[in-house]
């Protein structure tokens, strides 16, 4: 017996750390705007087996299994003992999480096993990527019974290379999803939000030329008399040339590429810029090897100096409120076009101009509309509260996600700022976390703003001050600051005076009080639409005697779900800070700050 258990050991140790070190992913780089290239959607039902045990990972010494789940083993005949079976187990949607799906799965943490059968007419010289926008919060993913990758983070988008297992007919994927929260996460185990889990964005198999285009960025050139970027390829090969087209600015120069399979270029050109009032975009198309993708791009430059946000050269008061990503009738992830759509109108509709996603990198649609509709955005990474600033590797997995959500969105004109971190302690190691999260910001895309929210403040004479060390390192400082809520009577805020020890832009990046839609009575009663229009109306006064507040995305859009809020009748596990219900209802709130935005609109 001793022996043999030695022999499974030791294999079992070789296929961890294969899993490991190669696996993470199989790709040395990210294909660029998956939705454009060819591909087939695997969208829609999938088998799931709920697995709170990891029974189909681990056997019972808790050592990973060789025939766990991922081999979809079949019984071979009515004697043979196979216990789990896909072809029987209940279906979900992909797109979505698995909460708002299943009522008993509404408060569900751990593992959740997705399978999907799918046919491919293979092609020979192609390459098959298989694309996920997203899985919360951990996922390994077999094909055919292969483990091609695994992928921790639950917002931002990854992709492995299969072509070597895929066939024609009968494959099947399999995805271990496990949403239970670690304390060597990020974001870490506290978050007030709803920990959705599944596969909760599109997922396709891309079908790509044996070469392909594998990553491209474009903009307006620092001098604004050009267009900027790069491009570059899976594998680089001989006399290698790729077409950047620009229709509209007569644009279409072959670009050749270097032994990397990489080249820049800097093209003259006089686009129309992309403005929140002019969201103008450009057809931008990259033919190589047989491939063109097209993207939709627009070009628009944004600086800041001393306390003033430039857009186009331009100073702009930035109107904004911050949204989760949560679907806008009810809960549950949001993922889709229409989603996206009624989110960014109804902000739209409120007089913005700007919009805070947060806590974490929305779906690639909510950019995309935000291009379109032309909404500046500030876009963050769950580095939220109390992550352990202390820890290397989950400095590490901070970095990955901020990488991925750069790459993912770099060519979205809407997206003028990053934010590295959510109100997170004054220490020294966050300091140093977050300062290195800020340089490779800065190293990835020097083109664009860093910012970060921030909710410690000193009391100074006359009210507060901004002294948070980490403010040095920003381009633009985020306020949280819930006068009238957390601290204070409503009343009291209209004269509180904010100080600065930083000559930087100022965005209140949140603000605001709790309200439950249809509550009326006099406004000092807590949680009646009078009393969260009041908290409203008294910190417009606060902020219009801030000198350098050069924007404001208050806390929230909608009512969203929340573990932390269990006040019976009043919240029921609903964060109650929208300016709308989780119907969609207008609360009293909304029309104060409308009535703001229109008035600084008009300035
Ligand atoms: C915090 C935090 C939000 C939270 C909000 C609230 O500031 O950043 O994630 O939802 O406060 O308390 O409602």
């Amino acid at each position: 017996m001793k022996h043999s258990s030695r022999i499974t050991s030791i294999v079992t140790l070789v296929i961890m750390l294969l899993s490991f070190t190669s696996m993470a992913s199989n790709l040395d780089q990210y294909v660029q705007n998956a939705g454009a290239r060819q591909h087939i959607s695997l969208n829609g039902q999938w088998h799931r087996i709920l697995d709170p045990y990891e029974n189909g990972y681990y056997n019972h010494r808790y050592e990973p299994h060789e025939n766990g789940y991922f081999k979809n083993a079949k019984a071979k005949d009515k004697g043979d003992l196979v216990e789990y079976n896909f072809a029987t187990a209940p279906l979900i949607n992909v797109p979505g999480d698995w909460n708002t799906q299943e009522e008993q799965l509404f408060l569900y943490e751990g593992t959740v096993w997705y399978e999907k059968s799918f046919n491919v007419e293979k092609i020979t010289n192609k390459r098959y990527v298989m694309h996920f926008g997203a899985v919360n919060y951990k996922a390994i993913v077999y094909v055919n019974g292969t483990k091609v990758g695994e992928h921790e983070g639950g917002f931002t988008s990854f992709q492995f290379d299969v072509t070597e297992q895929i066939k024609d007919k009968d494959n099947f994927v399999i995805v271990k999803v496990d949403n239970r929260r670690e304390r060597d996460q990020v974001p870490t185990v506290n978050t007030d939000w709803w920990n959705y889990g599944g596969i909760t964005r599109s997922v396709s198999l891309l079908e790509l030329p044996e070469r392909y285009l594998a990553d491209y960025s474009v903009r307006l050139n620092d001098k604004g008399d050009g267009v900027i970027g790069m491009v570059s390829v899976s594998s680089p090969g001989k006399k290698d040339e790729v077409t950047v087209s620009i229709p509209e600015l007569k644009i279409n120069t072959n670009v050749k590429l270097d032994a990397k399979g990489m080249a820049s270029f800097d093209i003259k050109a006089n686009p129309n810029l992309w403005s929140p009032e002019a969201p103008k975009l450009y057809e931008v198309s990259f033919a190589f090897n047989g491939e063109t993708v097209k993207d939709k791009i627009g070009f628009r430059s944004v600086k800041v100096e001393g306390t003033e946000i430039f857009v186009n050269g331009k100073s702009m008061f930035l109107r904004g409120i911050s949204i989760h990503e949560e679907s806008p009738f009810g809960g549950g992830r949001a993922w889709s076009e229409a989603d996206a759509r009624t989110l960014l109108t109804w902000a739209k509709e409120l007089g913005c101009n700007f919009v805070r996603l947060a806590h974490y990198p929305h779906n690639e649609m909510m950019l995309k509309i935000a291009d379109e509709l032309g909404l500046l955005v500030w876009s963050e990474i769950p580095v939220y509260w109390t992550v352990m600033f202390d820890s290397k590797d989950v400095y590490a997995k901070a970095e990955k996600q901020l990488t991925e959500m750069i790459t993912r969105d770099k060519n979205r004109a809407a997206v003028i700022m990053w934010s590295v971190a959510n109100e997170t302690p004054v220490q020294d190691d966050r300091l140093v976390f977050l300062g290195n999260l800020i340089k490779k910001a800065r190293a990835l895309d020097p083109s664009r703003l860093i910012t970060a929210a921030m909710d410690t403040q000193s009391t100074s004479a006359n009210g507060k001050l901004i002294d948070d060390p980490l403010a040095k390192y920003v381009d633009i400082i985020g306020i949280n600051s819930y006068c009238g809520w957390y601290s204070a009577k409503p009343a009291d805020c209209g004269n509180l005076r904010w100080e600065s020890h930083y000559e930087k832009p100022i965005i209140m990046s949140e603000v605001g009080a709790g309200a439950l839609k249809g509550l009326h009575d006099k406004k000092e009663v807590i949680w009646t639409e009078e009393f969260q229009a009041d908290v409203y109306v008294h910190n417009i006064e606060m902020m219009e005697n801030m000198p350098s507040l050069r924007g404001v995305t208050p806390w929230i859009l909608k009512d969203f779900r929340s573990p932390r809020r269990p006040l019976d009748n009043v919240q029921d596990f609903w964060n109650r800070k929208g300016l709308l219900s989780e119907k969609g209802e207008r609360k009293l709130a909304w029309y104060v700050l409308r009535d703001f935005y229109q008035k600084k609109a008009a300035e």
